[in-house]
């Protein structure tokens, strides 16, 4: 029988990827394929963001979400809701009165709440875990000054919890974050957490998107963290991984194409596909990785990839739009790059 990853790690985790409505709808029936065969677990890549399920304050849009769910639930998947409170893609009207001007921090919280506990409920017992609260930690280990953080204070972060705590007591509720593994931010994050824990908010993981480069983070940079949010008796999950193998734009690079974005094209280092070094150091980066992840089984839950193949990966359109990146493990053929065997190879050695 086929190797398959929802297999090789079924002792030590669930392995999942982020789906994107047009999939869930059935217009991309060849990642449905590998989703099925591969995963056990599915987060909404878009659909559940405050902006997508809660447009403007009188109104819900539950059509993607529902069919989101109705997916997960029809192929037994661990379904991870994504996210709940963060300071982009949040609805225009959330953060603002009729007048344009910012609401008070007593309005604020009753938003925040009825939108927390109208999502939660509604799939209640059926979302397996949600992204309560993403990113409101920089790299500095500061707070992000987010409306939220700048209206209600920091203290946003407990009520969430407690919020979506009420709506489903039984779902697992994670905190998420990026670049995760530098010290600072990590730090930033532990303490926020420990806060959490010591005031006796259930916060059951924290979530290291893991949106790597080939350069950074290493794997001991991203071990170091997992190992630093799991001495506070949390579970730790890389929630968003992949790994993009262009270089980050020079400033110079950005500062041109924001004039002309024909230029972009210039910019595309591989506009026939990846060369070979940089897709063995894609391979060797993964397999690294995922090696790292079976030492720490014991604390990782969860491994998302963001996303089911190359075509679909938001990394084409950041930080330059409308580059051809290559940062997953199925191609834009569908078709497993050499690092699915190499990694569920290695699974089977241990
Ligand atoms: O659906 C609209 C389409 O109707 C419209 O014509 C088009 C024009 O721009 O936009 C489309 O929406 C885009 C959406 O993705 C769906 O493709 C948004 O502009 C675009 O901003 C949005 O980007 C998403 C991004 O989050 C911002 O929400 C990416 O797909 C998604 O992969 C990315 O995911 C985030 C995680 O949620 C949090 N962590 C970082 C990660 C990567 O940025």
């Amino acid at each position: 029988k086929e190797l398959t990853f929802k297999d090789a790690f079924k002792d030590q985790f669930v392995v999942g990827v982020a789906l994107n409505t047009n999939q869930v709808a059935g217009h991309d029936p060849k990642a449905i394929e590998l989703t099925k065969k591969h995963f056990n677990s599915i987060v909404a890549e878009n659909c559940m963001k405050m902006a997508n399920i809660h447009p403007r304050e009188d109104h819900f849009f539950w059509e993607e979400a529902d069919a989101f769910v109705e997916f997960g639930e029809a192929n037994n998947m661990h379904i991870v809701g994504h996210t709940l409170v963060w300071h982009s893609q949040a609805g225009d009207w959330i953060f603002v009165d009729e007048e344009g001007q910012d609401v008070s921090r007593d309005v604020l919280i009753e938003r925040m709440r009825h939108h927390i506990q109208t999502v939660v409920s509604r799939y209640k017992g059926r979302v397996k875990g949600w992204d309560v609260v993403n990113e409101t930690i920089l790299d500095d280990g500061s707070w992000r000054q987010s409306k939220w953080v700048e209206i209600i204070g920091p203290e946003f972060v407990q009520m969430a919890f407690e919020f979506a705590r009420e709506a489903d007591p039984e779902a697992e509720l994670y905190y998420n974050d990026y670049s995760v593994s530098t010290p600072a931010k990590r730090d930033g994050i532990y303490y926020m957490v420990k806060d959490l824990i010591d005031k006796g908010v259930k916060i059951d993981a924290v979530g290291l998107q893991g949106h790597l480069t080939l350069p950074s983070p290493t794997v001991d940079e991203m071990e170091q963290a997992i190992l630093k949010l799991a001495s506070l008796g949390v579970k730790t999950m890389i929630t968003e991984l992949d790994i993009t193998v262009l270089p980050w734009p020079s400033e110079q690079v950005t500062a041109e194409i924001s004039l002309n974005y024909e230029l972009e094209e210039k910019y595309n280092p591989y506009p026939n596909g990846i060369s070979e070094e940089a897709n063995a150091a894609l391979m060797d980066k993964y397999r690294d990785f995922f090696e790292m992840f079976l030492r720490n089984s014991e604390h990782i839950t969860r491994v998302t990839f963001w996303g089911v193949n190359d075509s679909q990966s938001w990394r084409n359109n950041w930080p330059i739009r409308g580059r051809m990146d290559y940062p997953l493990l199925f191609d834009r053929d569908y078709h497993a790059k050499p690092a699915v065997a190499d990694i569920l190879q290695m699974t089977q050695n241990k």
